[in-house]
Order: C-alpha cells, then structure tokens, then sequence
C-alpha cells in the first residue's frame, strides 16, 4: 500500500492520517493480475415450459485493470454498479462472457477442472458478510482447515503449528479454533474470513467490502490488520468498497465503476487530488470534509436519479443521463474509451473515459451548460423510455 504525498522507498512502511499504515508499492514489480476487455453478461430467463432467454443483465462490460504485485487497488462505485461480479468473475466464481483474467501471465479464461481449482488456491475473496461466508457447524478450526486439506497443505507442514500462526496473524486468541462463527463479534468473524483466506497462502486477495458490515469503530482495525498482513505475507489486494475513505486510506490505486465499466482510474492520490470524470466529481463531492471553512466552499454535485438498469444500460457515455456536463455531440451516442487525457501534467497511469475530460478540467465547459430538453434523445432504439432518467429530471443542483 502507497502513499504518493511523500517520497518514500518501494516498500517502505508509512503512517497516514487514518492510522492506516500505506507503503509505496514497487513500481518495478510486476503485473499480477491483467484483467483485459472482460465482460460478464448474465441472462434474463423467461416462460415456464421453454427457458427463453429474453435479454441481458450487463453487470460487467468491458473492464480492463491491471494490478502490480504487492499493490492495492481500490475499486468503488455505486451500489449495481457490478463491482462484486468483476471480483468473483476475476477468481473465477462466474462465467466469463468475454475477455481474458491473466493471472502470474496464466488466462484463467481457459482453465478448466483440477487446473482452475490449482490455480485458485492463489486467489482468494474476503467478503461483507462474514457471518454468511463461514459455515456455522464448522469450528474455526474446521474451517481453516478445510481448504488446507483441499490444497494439500496439511502433508508437509505441522498443520496445528500453521493454524496457530493463523489466529497470531490475525489477532485471534489460540482458544478461537474451537469456537463457531456465532460466538466471535462482527470484527472476530471478519478476521477468521481473513485467516481462512490466508490459510491457503493466496498472492492474490480480492476483499469485497471487508469492512461494510462492521461498526465504525472495528472498521479501522480491519483495515490496518489487511495492511499488515499485506506486508508480512506479500499479498496483492482488491478492496472493493462503496466508502471512498476507506479505499483512500488503503490503496495505492483506484478505479471508479459506472454501469459495468470503469470511468477513471488513477493512483489514489492523483485521483482524489485532481479527479477527472464527472462522475467521480459527483462521488468525491459527497464525501463530507472535517474543516467546515473548506467544506462551505468545495464544489458539490448533486447526483439526481438512480443507476440506470444494467439490463438497459444507456447509449453512448452510460453516465449521459445523470451528468451536468453533458454535451449534445458524442455523449448519446458514442461510448468513451479509457484513456489518458490530453492535459499538461496528468500521469500516464491516470486514465479517464470521458469525451470532454479535457474541457471539464480546464473549465471551458462548465456543468448546466447543457439545455437538458435539448440533449433528450436518450430514447432512442434499442434502448426502452421506460428504464431511463427522463431528461427533464437533470436538475443536478451544482455549487461551484
Ligand atoms: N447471478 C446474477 N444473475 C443476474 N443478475 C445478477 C447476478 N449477480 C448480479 N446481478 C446483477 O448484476 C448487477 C451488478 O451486481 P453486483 O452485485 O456486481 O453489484 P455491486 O456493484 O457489487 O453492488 P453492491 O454495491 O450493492 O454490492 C446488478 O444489477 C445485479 O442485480
Ligand atoms: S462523455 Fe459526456 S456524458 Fe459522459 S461523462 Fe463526459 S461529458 Fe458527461
Ligand atoms: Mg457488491
């Protein structure tokens, strides 16, 4: 984990505001994980006798991310969004539509039976609700040594000496490995998901919003047991998360998802200090600020209408019909591409699908520039009326 605000050597430890401890990642390392064009496109059925099938949910369509090892990369969006299918689809617990998830160089996409299940033992989830995740009638004990078993890693080792080792890393009492999921409070529970996922010695962890379902107070524990876990055990870390500060606090980088495809992407601290889309202006704008004199006069983005349905996601730039700064050219009809864009300074690594990204930044386009009546031509085929923002409802309320 990184922190771009001081110089620092690759892998070296630092404090943050949070408590957090972030290191910068070596950015000589490789890339673990390349995940390319992916899509996850999930049936709607109909009829009772014949399975029609009658469309499409587009959870994930056409993500592409890379992760170096030893890197966070933090990925945040709205509730729909499909963060949590593009993380099962990167470990494999979905079918791939489309697309290659290269692991170690490795195309997941292809593996199948006793190779898949080989190559998992290096990826593994952490999730919200760890309660749901464990079995109930197992002891942790079982628990943990379940996918030991199903790994092999029982032979070799002195089993009970590495479930020791477990419960010391995570910060659980050695009496905890007779005791079942009930009896541990919601932050125990989270850190015996933590130590089954380490059980099997992942590279790979892929957290989907490890500390959602934990009170404010045990969230922060989570969060720096991950990041010193992280240290100890080399791992490389996809914390899915709705909070932009925790994914702040921990990664060394983020992605912004929209409808199924990222928006943005950057190294956490160009991303929070210059963000590019208007989406993640409107994200970033809702996050409170502690100093009251900043937060008076910071820019705020109100967000009107819901996600539009992944089943019917919009034409052209899918975030067209909920943003301020939208154009009559282009942003109906023509979907961005990642890309970096054209502005003195902006870092290779800083990507961002918007057409207009560079006159958003510059402010020669301002929000509410846009007639919304004029721009109304969302219904258009194949695209159903009825699933839209009507147009008329933009009445984003944007203070400069
Ligand atoms: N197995 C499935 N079959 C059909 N649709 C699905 C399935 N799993 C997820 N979806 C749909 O895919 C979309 C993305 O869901 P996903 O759970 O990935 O979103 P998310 O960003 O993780 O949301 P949240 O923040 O609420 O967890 C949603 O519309 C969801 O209803
Ligand atoms: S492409 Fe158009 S609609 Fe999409 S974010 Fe940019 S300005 Fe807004
Ligand atoms: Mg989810």
């Amino acid at each position: 984990m990184s922190t771009a605000a001081q110089p620092s050597e690759p892998g070296r430890r630092q404090e943050t505001p949070s408590g957090a401890g972030r290191r910068t990642p070596d950015p000589d390392a490789d890339i673990l994980l390349d995940v390319r064009d992916l899509k996850v496109h999930f049936p709607i059925k109909s009829g009772v006798i014949f399975d029609r099938t009658v469309g499409h949910v587009y959870a994930v369509d056409g993500v592409d991310l890379q992760i170096r090892r030893g890197e966070t990369y933090g990925l945040v969006g709205e509730s729909g969004c499909g963060k949590s299918t593009l993380g099962r689809a990167i470990l494999r617990l979905e079918d791939l539509t489309a697309g290659n998830v290269l692991f170690e160089g490795t195309d997941l996409a292809s593996l199948k039976g006793e190779e898949l299940r080989r190559q998992r033992r290096h990826m593994q989830m952490v999730f919200q609700d760890p309660l749901g995740s464990l079995d109930p009638r197992q002891t942790v004990e079982q628990l943990l040594l379940e996918g030991m078993r199903a790994h092999g890693l029982t032979k070799d080792v002195d089993a009970r000496q590495r479930l020791k080792d477990l419960l010391t890393a995570v910060g659980l009492p050695r009496t905890a490995l007779s005791k079942y999921p009930h009896e541990f409070s919601g932050g125990q529970r989270q850190r015996v998901g933590i130590a089954r996922a380490l059980s099997v010695d992942p590279q790979l962890i892929v957290a989907d919003e490890p500390v959602s379902a934990l009170d404010v107070s045990v969230q922060a524990q989570v969060i720096n047991l991950l990041a010193d876990l992280q240290e100890e055990f080399n791992l490389t870390y996809l914390v899915i998360a709705h909070d932009l500060a925790v994914v702040r606090h921990i990664s060394d980088r983020v992605g912004v998802m929209y409808l199924g495809a990222l928006v943005e992407e950057a190294d956490a601290d160009d991303l929070y200090g210059q963000p590019l889309h208007p989406y993640t202006r409107a994200l970033l704008s809702a996050v409170p600020v502690p100093d009251p004199t900043v937060e008076d006069d910071r820019e705020q983005i109100l967000l009107v209408g819901d996600l539009p349905s992944p089943a019917n996601p919009p034409s052209g730039c899918r975030f067209h019909t909920r943003c301020p700064w939208r154009q009559q050219t282009r942003c109906h009809d023509e979907r961005p591409v990642l890309r970096v864009p054209d502005l003195p300074g902006t870092p290779a690594g800083h990507r961002v699908a918007c057409h207009w990204a560079e006159q958003i930044a510059t402010g020669e386009l301002q929000p509410h520039t846009v007639d919304p009546a004029a721009t109304g031509r969302e219904g258009s085929a194949p695209h159903d009326p009825e699933d839209r923002v009507d147009p008329m409802e933009l009445t984003e309320q944007v203070q400069q």
